[in-house]
């Protein structure tokens, strides 16, 4: 039985987006701060807006690649961007990519759900490769009860065959499930599809998607618990 308010009492099961949810985006960069310079910070984040961009381009025109050929197009771009930086770093970013640093809170809090009852699960853009990689060198393996790739739907979020995988997966109605994503477009397309979007705001950014709101705005994954 759940026991924060955040999750409605009857909730069967709890699935999180990957990457920026439960995996800190941007701590590949940070970890190579010196070798890219200065222009660090807006380097990843043209890299993440990339990846993205990509993964609702192809969506929309009937087309699919992995999510971890789109997040190495999406950082040579990146490298264009920014032809300053020394291009040797590459391989080291992608490394850091397969082995992202998972939110502090997350292995408590995904211990404490189940704790109460309810299943835990991602759903991701990642293809199983790259996302059984973050998910085992974060050590959380054992914590989840799913970990769901749209791979297996061969297309991106916000499709709404991505979502559907999980209802696949699990033997729970999608008004059952509490979806945490730290994406507002992604709460978007889990509001659309039926579930209990939850959106981690840990920024503070405006809000958008007024039609497809999240049914609760947490800080911290911690609120969930
Ligand atoms: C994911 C990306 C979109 O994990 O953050 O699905």
């Amino acid at each position: 039985m759940p026991s924060s308010a955040i999750i409605p009492a009857d909730a069967r099961a709890v699935i999180f987006d990957a990457y920026g949810t439960l995996f800190d985006v941007h701590s590949a960069v940070a970890r190579h701060m010196a070798e890219i310079g200065p222009d660090a910070a807006r380097f990843s984040e043209i890299w993440r807006a990339k990846q993205l961009e990509y993964s609702w381009v192809l969506s929309l025109a009937g087309r699919y690649e992995p999510f971890w050929t789109l997040t190495q197009r999406a950082l040579d771009y990146a490298f264009a961007r920014f032809p300053n930086v020394d291009g040797s770093v590459r391989p080291l970013l992608l490394e850091a990519y397969r082995r992202l640093d998972a939110y502090p809170e997350v292995r408590d809090t995904l211990r404490a759900l189940r704790a109460q009852g309810l299943k835990t699960g991602i759903l991701s853009n990642g293809d199983p490769t790259m996302l059984n990689a973050a998910v085992n060198s974060a050590g959380l393996a054992g914590d989840l009860d799913a970990v769901l790739s749209v791979d297996a739907a061969r297309v991106f979020k916000t499709s709404p065959r991505t979502y559907e995988l999980v209802l696949q997966a699990l033997p729970v109605a999608a008004n059952e499930i509490v979806f945490v994503s730290s994406n507002r477009w992604d709460i978007a397309g889990a509001a659309a599809f039926g579930f209990t979007p939850v959106w981690v705001n840990r920024l503070g950014l405006p809000d958008e998607y007024a039609e497809l709101a999240p049914g609760a705005v947490i800080a911290s994954l911690r609120e969930l618990v």
